[in-house]
C-alpha cells in the first residue's frame, strides 16, 4: 500500500503523541515527536545558563548555539519508545519537567530555531511512512500531508492527564498550576508570529475528551481507510 504522511497537531496534552506512537506501530509507520525537539533545545538553553530564572531566554547566544546542538532519536525496544538524545545523551525523562514546560514556548518562538527544527523535520518525512505530532506539521512541516488531525480535549482532562504524567515521574504539583501552564502554553504557542498552532483548513478535528485510546485508532485508521480508498478510485479513472 503506498506510504502516507500523517500530521497530528493541536493543543498541548490533548493525546496526540499517545494516538501517534499507536498510529505508527499499527501501520509500521516511524513516529516524529516534533515537541520534543524544542524540548531538547530549551533543555539545552537551560543546561547551559541562556535561560534564567526569570524565563527570559539569551536568544543572540542561544541562537549562535544551534549548531552545537545535535538531535537525534532511537527507538528503545524495552520501553517500546522514541527515545529522545541531546548530544548522545538520553534526555528523554529531562525534557518532560516543569522548568522545560514553563520556557519551551518562549524558545520555540524563536525563528532560527523553528528553522532549524523544520528543516530536520522535513528530512525525517521525506520518504513518507511518517506519523509526526506537533503544532504546526499540517499547516507548514507538510502542507501536502495526506492526513491531517487537528486535536482537542477538555482542559481539565487535559491538565489531568499531564498531571498524571508528571507525578508518575515523582513531580507532583496542583491540578490548577499544570492548567495554568498548559493555558499560558495554548496562548502562547496559538498567538507566536512565527508558525503559530492553527488548524489547518483542511485538517479533521478530534476532539478526544470522552473517546476511549481505542476509539480515536479507530477513527484514524477509517479515515486512512478512506483515503486509499477514494486515491485508488481516483487511479482507476486516469
Ligand atoms: O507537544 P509538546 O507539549 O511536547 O510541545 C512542547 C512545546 O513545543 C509546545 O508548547 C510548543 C512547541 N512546539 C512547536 O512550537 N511546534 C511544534 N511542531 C511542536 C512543538
Amino acid at each position: 500500500m503506498q506510504k502516507i504522511t500523517i500530521a497530528i497537531d493541536g493543543y498541548s496534552s490533548c493525546g496526540k503523541s499517545t494516538l501517534a506512537k499507536a498510529l505508527a506501530h499499527k501501520l509500521h509507520y516511524s513516529y516524529v515527536d516534533t515537541g520534543a525537539m524544542y524540548r531538547s533545545v530549551t533543555l539545552y538553553g537551560l543546561q547551559n545558563k541562556l535561560i534564567d530564572k526569570d524565563h527570559h531566554v539569551n536568544e543572540k547566544e542561544l541562537i549562535a548555539a544551534l549548531d552545537k546542538i545535535e538531535l537525534s532519536f532511537h527507538f528503545d525496544d524495552h520501553t517500546k519508545t522514541n527515545e529522545t538524545f541531546l548530544n548522545g545523551v538520553n534526555v528523554d525523562r529531562e525534557i518532560r519537567t516543569m522548568e522545560v514546560n514553563e520556557n519551551v514556548s518562549k524558545v520555540s518562538s524563536i525563528k532560527e530555531v523553528r528553522e532549524k527544527m523544520i528543516s530536520i523535520q522535513r528530512h525525517l518525512g521525506k520518504k513518507k511512512g511518517v506519523v509526526m505530532d506537533g503544532r504546526d506539521i499540517g499547516t507548514n512541516v507538510f502542507p501536502k500531508a495526506e492526513i491531517k488531525l487537528f486535536m482537542t480535549a477538555d482542559n481539565t482532562v487535559r491538565a489531568q492527564r499531564r498531571l498524571d504524567e508528571l507525578s508518575s515521574k515523582g513531580q507532583y504539583f496542583t491540578l490548577e498550576e499544570v492548567k495554568q501552564n498548559l493555558l499560558q502554553r495554548d496562548h502562547d504557542d496559538s498567538t507566536r508570529k512565527e508558525n503559530p498552532l492553527t488548524r489547518a483548513e483542511d485538517a479533521v478535528v478530534l476532539d478526544n475528551t470522552d473517546l476511549s485510546k481505542e476509539d480515536q485508532l479507530e477513527f484514524v485508521l477509517k479515515l486512512i481507510a478512506d483515503f486509499h480508498f477514494i486515491s485508488k478510485q481516483e487511479q482507476s479513472q486516469h
